[in-house]
């Protein structure tokens, strides 16, 4: 037997108890005739003494052999410390060593195991087995198994029924590219590793299993950014005989579900917005409702003088800044400094005081009159005390670069607290957007999506003000969510596949198992997926997925630990028939 306890079990009601105990050694506080050794599983840290007087010689002079990180069982017996640790569950009590085992050694680790490492990010990846003996990695894991657990336990109720679906296949359009892998049995063929299970799950739809979830992996090559691996985790869903409404109440109820039994915070009914509305007050189609700063068009009020930049430009928009009179100009001119980085690229910005005595103090006094600037902080809500931050230009370009300034601002000024949620549903998303680079549309969402049916005339005349039946959850400025109403139909899927650009022989091929799947009675359906990295980051009060993968990449896709990708031998090419031309 390793154990008989684990090392955050015992307390002051265990002292005289013989116990046996493994794991790895912390700490180690050599003090001569008295050794003390701490010593770490995944349940906690119990201290460990070693006396030369209450236990024997050889034992401390054994123990002094310790290093950092060597595996080890003690048997001992638990007595009552001199010095109590109230920050130490255990701290009450330590054992008397009476048998010491090496179980393992270990070579001194490249950073300490402790909560405030002195690791770097690339060093703790290499070694991430090492990083994850560590509370904040080991908690972070931990709280993804009780997400998960939770997200299990509400849908089985609801009677989802998890499916799982395959990772070789063909592509799914979901906007990146594919991740391909060579088949040895098909000559000069490729697999393609799902974007989503989107096909599958409607597919299953088709195949009468009426409400399917799956926490599934999902592959995307594309840029990676905080809150994006190439590898990540979906919570799909999919429901047959369901209209938008239905989805939203019982994924509005899992995540309402998940913020009270993790957090214990109940959230009433959540927020909708349209997506025109949510582009228009916050410049972004996932806005953070946490804080206001809402957005103020001017372009009424800023376009009938003199001044040129405003003059030309198709919107004028600006935010009031709480407390914000009060900058000096040379804080004003490093904000101003920070639009004009190519990150966020705006060309300048215009900016109003609006002073306590109720005067206006602006960059444009030259043009604009306190009646004007009265105006101003009306429409952007400044009060007195405020700094309103105008910027101007092409209107998608301009909300962009505003709704950057104001997260940013938002940063600094501490309004985003980790600890509040504000979910919001965002819906009516265009069906179609416009890509400037092929100059064609793109599905928003992806092209199984159903329009609405009363926009449907529009897609020859007007195709980019079609709506879709599609859906995002946004929590605290973050896309947790996506998905939609599908079509069900042949016709409609072949209208949609001829607006994408397909040709019929292209979308038969690509998509032809789903169009004949389509001819055999499909039900009217629609799902979501919920990005489980994110949502578990989240609710753990932070924005960066990577702490809470085991096993993640970094920036550039890559698996430092086990050095992936790599090379393959020849033999290897040879038996998949790939010849490299480098
Ligand atoms: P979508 O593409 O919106 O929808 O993806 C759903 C959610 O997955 C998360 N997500 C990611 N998380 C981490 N890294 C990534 N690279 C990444 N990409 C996406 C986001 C996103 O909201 N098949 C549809 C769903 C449907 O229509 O039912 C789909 O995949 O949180």
């Amino acid at each position: 037997m390793y154990r008989s306890h684990s090392c955050g079990e015992l307390r002051a009601t265990d002292i005289n108890k013989e116990v046996t105990l493994s794991g790895w050694v912390q700490r180690i506080k050599d003090l001569g005739s008295l050794n003390w050794v701490v010593i770490r599983d995944r349940y906690g840290i119990t201290q460990l003494v070693f006396d030369e007087e209450r236990s024997s010689k050889e034992l401390l002079e054994s123990s002094k052999k310790l290093g950092r990180e060597f595996v080890i069982q003690i048997k001992g017996a638990v007595i009552e410390r001199e010095s109590k640790n109230p920050n130490m569950p255990t701290g009450d009590i330590e054992i008397l060593v009476s048998e010491l085992t090496i179980l393992n050694e270990s070579e001194t680790p490249p950073f300490t195991i402790e909560d405030q490492t002195d690791g770097g990010e690339d060093i703790r990846m290499k070694y991430r087995y090492l990083d994850i003996r560590r509370n904040p990695v080991k908690n972070s894991l931990m709280f993804r198994h009780q997400v998960g657990m939770q997200v299990r336990n509400y849908l089985s109720k609801e009677g989802f029924v998890e499916v799982e679906t395959p990772y070789l296949i063909k592509s799914t359009p979901e906007g990146a590219r594919d991740f391909v892998v060579p088949s040895r049995m098909n000559e000069g063929q490729f697999y393609a590793l799902p974007q989503s299970p989107q096909t599958f799950k409607q597919l299953l739809m088709i195949g009468g299993m009426d409400k399917y979830f799956q926490i599934v992996k999902c592959f995307r090559d594309e840029d990676l950014r905080a809150d994006r691996q190439p590898e990540f985790t979906q919570i799909d869903c999919e429901m047959a005989f369901v209209e938008q409404e239905d989805i939203l109440n019982i994924f509005e109820g899992l995540t309402r579900h998940l913020i009270s039994e993790i957090k214990g915070i109940s959230i009433g009914n959540f927020p909708r917005m349209t997506y025109n509305e949510a582009m228009q007050t916050y410049g972004n189609d996932k806005p953070d409702i946490r804080f206001g700063m809402k957005f103020g068009e001017l372009n009424e009020s800023a376009q009938h003088k003199e001044f040129k930049v405003f003059n030309d430009a198709e919107l004028v928009v600006g935010i009031a800044v709480p407390d914000g009179a009060s900058y000096t100009r040379k804080e004003i001119d490093k904000l101003i400094d920070w639009v004009r980085r190519p990150q966020v690229g705006a060309l300048g910005m215009v900016y109003v005081k609006c002073n306590e005595d109720g005067t206006y103090k602006s960059s444009v006094d030259k043009f604009y009159d306190q009646d004007d600037l009265a105006k101003w902080a009306e429409i952007t809500g400044a009060k007195a005390g405020d700094l309103i931050c105008v910027l101007s230009g092409q209107t998608n370009k301009v909300r962009a670069q505003l709704s950057a300034l104001r997260m940013e601002l938002a940063e600094r000024l501490g309004l985003r607290n980790p600890e509040e949620f504000a979910p919001l549903w965002v819906v009516d998303f265009p069906l179609l957007e416009w890509d400037e680079e092929t100059e064609r549309y793109h599905a928003m969402h992806h092209p199984f999506t159903s329009p609405k049916p009363e926009d449907i005339q529009l897609l020859d005349t007007k195709p980019g003000e079609v709506r879709a039946n599609a859906y995002d959850l946004v929590l605290n400025g973050n896309e947790i969510g996506g998905g939609s109403i599908r079509i069900h139909d042949k016709e409609t899927q072949a209208l949609m596949f001829d607006h994408l650009g397909f040709t019929q022989e292209e979308a038969k091929a690509q998509f032809g198992f789903l169009m004949d799947a389509f001819q055999y009675g499909a039900p009217p359906h629609g799902g979501i997926a919920f990005g489980f990295d994110r949502l578990v980051a989240i609710l753990g009060g932070q924005e960066t997925i990577r702490d809470f993968i085991a096993f993640p990449k970094n920036n550039s896709g890559r698996d430092i630990m086990i050095d992936a990708p790599s090379n393959i031998d020849d033999t290897q090419l040879k038996e998949l028939n790939i010849k490299l031309d480098v």
